[in-house]
């Protein structure tokens, strides 16, 4: 019985106290698996994992264990890797901020890339060879062509960028290398909302750098306006275009990933775009969010974000048709999950000031 056996099932998950972690630990306690979390809390905090824990409940919440630890760190790895046995890793750990790794490139290679290298060395050592990588949509660059098909040739356009297409092609050799490892890289899209219940969410370090977060903050009165970077795109309203996808489809996702994973021995090292592979313009995004949150977004209309694309979203056959996913929350239900975290917890995990 594939249940039974499930629930023997223990996976590791990296940077699991982040913002998709949280989401995905979650939806893993509650598919049935055991799961361990190393995270090193350069981005997250402790209040994120206990949030996720209430959410679970105690009888799952005896499923999860987690490290304080950094995947540069090999001894912090070996405890890790020593004290469980892993059937798969979820590999989300890893810096994210593009304008930041454009600042401090060395920071960006070293975590990501250091960090990973490292990961992969401790899977091997302790057969472990079944990995999810987050990659992202920032490898397609600025697609010359949409939807975004996985097959295209690949380019970055930052630092940050260039971390997750050196990590795909390094994964592509490792696989090559030794054809046991089963990799599966999901290139998300971009990831907003919040579980339904409020509980669990987004919380950034000071001044947001991504649209959602920024509305956010403009709604809980944090931040005056939100400035609309380019409203002279060739698109519908002039303003860029992204294909959000809510952050509980992408945990689901990582699910139907790890299931592909386990069913699949030849799979190799391959990638799966994670969207909803419908276009959202930054205005319609703005009103979209007025509507459920009841709140005025005031905007100050800017120049375009110097490296920023048109329009960019995905291709989602690849995924429906082999993982057997597909996403399910459109933009309402991802504005109105984003104000209910927002307006419950309108400073995150920490008290308000
Ligand atoms: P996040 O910052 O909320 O989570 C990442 C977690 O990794 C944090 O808790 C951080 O403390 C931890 N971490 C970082 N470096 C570490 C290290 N060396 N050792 C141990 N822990 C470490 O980010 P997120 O939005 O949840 O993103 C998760 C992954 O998905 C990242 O790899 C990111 O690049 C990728 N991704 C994110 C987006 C997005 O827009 N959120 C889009 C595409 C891809
Ligand atoms: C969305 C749109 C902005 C903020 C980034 C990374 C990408 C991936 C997802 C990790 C753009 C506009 C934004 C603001 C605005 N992350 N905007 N005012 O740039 O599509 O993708 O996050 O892998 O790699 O580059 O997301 O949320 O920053 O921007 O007008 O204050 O909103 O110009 O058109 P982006 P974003």
């Amino acid at each position: 019985d594939s249940s039974s056996s499930e629930q023997q099932q223990s996976i590791l998950v990296t940077g699991g106290a982040g913002f998709i972690g949280t989401h995905t630990v979650l939806q893993l306690l509650r598919g049935g698996f055991r799961v361990t979390i190393i995270d090193n809390l350069s981005n997250s905090v402790p209040e994120a994992v206990d949030r996720v824990r209430d959410l679970a409940g105690p009888a799952l919440s005896r499923n999860l264990q987690f490290y304080l630890g950094d995947l540069r760190n090999k001894e912090d790895l070996e405890k890790v890797f020593s004290e469980t046995r892993y059937d798969a890793v979820i590999h989300f750990a890893g810096l994210k901020a593009v304008g930041e790794s454009v600042a401090k490139p060395l920071l960006y290679y070293n975590n990501n890339l250091i960090g990973t290298i490292n990961l992969y060395e401790f899977m091997g050592k302790y057969g472990c060879k079944k990995m999810v990588f987050s990659s992202s949509a920032t490898v397609y660059g600025q697609p010359e062509k949409i939807p975004c098909v996985e097959d295209f040739e690949l380019r970055a356009m930052n630092p940050y960028g260039r971390t997750k297409l050196f990590l795909e092609e390094i994964a592509r050799d490792i696989q090559k290398a030794d054809p046991e490892w089963r990799i599966i890289h999901l290139r998300y899209f971009n990831p907003v909302g919040a579980h339904e219940t409020g509980h669990i969410g987004e919380d950034p370090k000071g001044i947001p750098n991504n649209l959602m977060p920024y509305i956010q903050q403009v709604a809980v009165g944090r931040l005056p306006e939100l400035n609309v970077y380019g409203y002279d795109y060739p698109t519908k309203d002039g303003t860029a275009i992204r294909d959000y996808i809510h952050v509980m489809d992408l945990a689901d996702g990582h699910i139907a990933a790890l299931r592909k994973l386990f069913a699949t021995e030849d799979i190799g090292c391959v990638a799966y775009n994670l969207g909803t592979g419908h276009g959202t313009s930054v205005l319609e995004m703005v009103a979209a969010f007025e509507k459920e949150s009841g709140k005025k977004i005031p905007i100050k209309l800017c120049p375009r974000r110097p490296g920023d694309a048109t329009a960019v979203y995905a291709s989602t056959e690849k995924a429906e048709k082999e993982l057997g996913w597909r996403a399910q929350y459109d933009i309402e239900d991802m504005c109105s999950d984003q104000w209910n975290w927002a307006s419950n917890n309108p400073y995150g995990y920490q008290p308000q000031p």
